[in-house]
This record gives structure tokens, sequence and C-alpha cells, in this order.
């Protein structure tokens, strides 16, 4: 779980260079310094592409709205993804974060007109 911690600093610092280029290849917004996420912008930018209309239709992915999972499922799924199916979020996103995604997904409704 800690394993950042108990990183070398230039190992933390290759790291965070790699995750910043993954980020700009998936056209993620960076998080604010606040830690706080616009997770509509970065959902369309890095979710988009598989979990069509913001989560609210199938694509690649299952349509997220309405999901009847839990939310640690949700979590987890970021988090961890699935082989072969969805990429792993963890690197990219820390739990609290994931959480704000969660967030998001649940007040998901159908868009007006
Ligand atoms: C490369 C395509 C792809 C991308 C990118 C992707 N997903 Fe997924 N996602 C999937 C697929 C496929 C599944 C279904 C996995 C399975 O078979 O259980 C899935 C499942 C999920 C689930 C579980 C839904 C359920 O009911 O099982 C959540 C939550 C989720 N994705 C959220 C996200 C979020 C948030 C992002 C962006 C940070 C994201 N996904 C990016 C393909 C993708």
């Amino acid at each position: 779980m800690l394993k950042l911690h108990s990183m070398s600093l230039p190992a933390v610092l290759g790291a965070s260079l790699l995750c910043v280029v993954v980020a700009r290849a998936q056209s993620a917004t960076p998080a604010p310094d606040n830690g706080s996420l616009d997770v509509e912008q970065l959902f369309a930018g890095t979710c988009g592409f598989c979990h069509s209309d913001g989560g609210r239709a199938a694509g690649r992915g299952p349509q997220l709205m309405n999901s009847q999972r839990d939310d640690d499922f949700l979590h987890n799924r970021i988090k961890t993804g699935k082989q072969g199916a969805m990429p792993a979020f963890g690197e990219s996103f820390s739990d609290a974060q994931i959480d704000q995604i969660v967030k998001y997904i649940r007040a998901l409704k159908p868009r007006e007109g």
C-alpha cells in the first residue's frame, strides 16, 4: 500500500514523470493544487474513450450510470482495472480522487433534451 514512500527519490521522480507522460497521452486534466479534480473533464478525456457520453452509455466498456455495483467494486475497478479490458488508474489517481470519480458516477443522470 505505502510502496511509494519506500521508493528512492529518483524512482519517485521517474515514476511521476512517467505519470505525466501517460496523463498527457490520455489527455487527462492534471489535478489542481488542492488535489481535487474536475472529474467531468477528466472523465471525458481519460475514460470517455471506452465509457461513452460521460459514462451514461456503453462503449468499449459498460454504461456506468445506474450501476448496480457497490462503491467498493467501482473504486477497485478504477484502481486496479481489469486485465485485457480496462487499464488500472491506481498510479494516476489517489484513493481520494478515485472516490470523487465514484461520486461522479453515482451522480450521473440522463442528459436533458
Ligand atoms: C480501454 C478502455 C477503458 C478505459 C480507458 C476505461 N475503462 Fe472502465 N471499463 C472498461 C471495460 C471493458 C470494463 C468492464 C470490465 C469487466 O469486464 O468487468 C470497465 C469497467 C469499469 C467500471 C466497472 C463498471 C461495472 O459495472 O462493472 C468502472 C467503475 C469503470 N470502468 C470506470 C472507469 C473510469 C473512471 C475510467 C477512467 C479513469 C475508465 N473506466 C477507463 C474499459 C475501459
